[in-house]
């Protein structure tokens, strides 16, 4: 695509905020792609890239078995910006000095003073704060270098060699205690890289429709919807290019939210005539999960028989030769880092393997974090609710049903969760929370209801603050709200005699509870 001429390399060291870099560079409305550390310079050059930037990692740069850079992409001519421990990397490389500070490392917030005439910190403000975390540093600047920043205990907080366009900086300029790190970011990628703040989801959706109409031609494409933010923004946009030569399967396994699957086939035939076909396999699903209470059994189970009635119906379809996924620059990302332990076998509804039978697969959000598709869905015109919905997994509300799920369960937990939703997003600013919703305990519990005794189910609410959703804390959700939630779910909601709030963190509690 022509806008991605103007491309950074972000080249990951293994530290903690290289996805955080590249999406604060996007934010700069300039593209970036994450790449390793191994990247030879002659891959780095035919790639193209305006510049690199080397992200933080746990290594020391004198430690011999450390992630290092291949030397010769110094000698490219390209500006290079070292964060941290890439800032110590390009020190040690180009023959200045670093040194272990055990004694008086650094961490957290930090007051730097900058040198505004340099290029870095053009139009900074001298004194300000940053977010340091580090226990080497650099000594000695290598030769050609000046110092451009200083803390109380960082001699050499930042330094650039400007005339080949080396920046290190030992501080973290993407996160956002760095009060003015968007404003170094923006000067190293306009003033040294040369950027142009071209890369724009107006541009993106349009360039986007426009090769895909290439690519698709007068052939037929299939893709799974399941109303989640990311299959509805990839499908309207082969929509956009190809009309009705796309066909959407959306199988409504049953599991979804109060009203979910109405509104999704609402939206998507009525404002977008759309080729829809919604396949109504709730009994289906319930069948196979009869008796079955282990979470991972139900995980498999659905994923297998999602598969199963994508496959019947795409087959009453006669040839169609692409298959269109919303993998989004994350999934990629992350499938080609290290091995993690397995917690829980996460599914995407819509997440098909590959060799069912397509000439080819069409994934038009493979470069774009959560953010930006969010962004692309609405200049699409797809409605707000649908765009900024909260994540909701796969297997829906059967992995919010501890234990077996039946319709009845289902049903109350519908409720109760509509409940918990309508009363949290009322709070609006008064409250964040990311993600919240309710969960049948599969506890039943006495309880006294009029003159009588109940034995009954226990609905517990969950709600939590999260950045990424791989860490999480609880929301702290006003009394006055949860005495609501907890007075209407008793009383609108046949079954219930019991709610309670779920006060853990994750870790060590997942934020679903299967
Ligand atoms: P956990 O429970 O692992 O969840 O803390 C982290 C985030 O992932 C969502 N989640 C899923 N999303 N398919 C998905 O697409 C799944 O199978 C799945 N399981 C959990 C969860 O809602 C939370 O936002």
């Amino acid at each position: 695509m022509g806008i991605k001429k103007e491309s950074i390399l972000v080249m990951d060291f293994g530290g903690q905020y290289t996805q955080l870099i590249a999406r604060r560079v996007r934010e700069c409305n300039v593209y970036c792609e994450i790449g390793s550390y191994k990247m030879t310079a002659g891959e780095i050059k035919e790639k193209g890239y305006m510049g690199v930037i080397f992200t933080g990692g746990p290594n020391s740069a004198f430690d011999d078995n450390g992630p290092k850079c291949d030397p010769d992409l110094f000698k490219l001519g390209i500006p290079v910006l070292g964060i941290c421990y890439g800032a110590q990397l390009m020190a040690a490389t180009l023959g200045g000095k670093v040194v272990s500070i055990q004694d008086t490392r650094e961490y957290g917030k930090t007051e730097i003073e900058v040198n505004p005439s340099s290029l870095m910190f053009h139009n900074a403000q001298a004194k300000n704060i940053c977010w340091m975390s580090h226990t080497d540093r650099i000594e000695e600047v290598p030769h050609g270098f000046k110092v451009t920043a200083i803390s109380k205990d960082c001699p050499i907080a930042a330094m650039e060699d400007i005339t080949k366009n080396f920046f290190g900086v030992q501080f973290h300029p993407e996160v956002s205690h760095t009060v003015e790190g968007q404003l170094y970011l923006k000067n190293f990628l306009y003033n040294a890289c040369g950027c142009t703040a071209n890369w724009r989801m107006d541009s993106f959706v349009a360039d986007t429709i426009k090769s895909l109409k290439e690519k698709i031609g007068d052939k037929k494409v299939l893709c799974a919807l399941s109303g989640g933010v990311d299959s509805s923004v990839a499908a309207l946009l082969v929509h956009k290019a190809v009309g009705k030569q796309l066909t959407c399967i959306f199988v409504d396994h049953g599991l979804l939210r109060k009203d979910e699957g109405d509104n999704v086939e609402k939206v998507f035939r009525e404002q977008f005539d759309m080729n829809l076909i919604r396949v109504n396999a709730g009994e289906r699903f319930l069948t196979r999960l009869a008796g079955v209470s282990e979470p991972e059994e139900k995980r498999k189970i659905i994923g297998e028989e999602f598969i199963r009635v994508f496959e019947e119906e795409s087959g009453k379809l006669g040839k169609i030769e692409y298959l269109c996924q919303g993998t989004i620059y994350p999934d990629v990302v992350e499938s080609g880092a290290g091995e993690s332990a397995v917690i829980k076998s996460h599914h995407n509804v819509g997440g098909l393997p590959e060799d069912i039978g397509f000439e080819g697969i069409i994934e038009p959000l493979r470069d774009l974090f959560k953010d930006e598709v969010r962004k692309a869905g609405l200049e699409l015109g797809i409605p707000e609710f649908l765009v900024n919905r909260q994540p909701f997994p796969g297997p829906g509300l059967a992995i919010r049903i501890m234990g077996e799920v039946t319709q009845e369960k289902l049903d109350i937990l519908s409720e109760a969760d509509a409940i918990v939703r309508e009363e949290i997003s009322a709070l609006g600013d008064e409250c964040r929370s990311d993600q919240y919703f309710a969960v049948l305990t599969g506890v039943r519990s006495v309880g006294v209801m009029g003159d009588g005794r109940t034995y009954d189910h226990t609905i517990a609410v969950r709600a939590v603050t999260t950045s990424d959703f791989m860490t999480a804390d609880w929301a702290r959700i006003p009394y006055d709200t949860l005495e609501r939630i907890s007075n209407r779910i008793v009383n609108e909601v046949k079954n219930i005699n019991r709610v309670v709030y779920d006060i853990t963190s994750k870790p060590p509690a997942t934020i679903e509870w299967e």
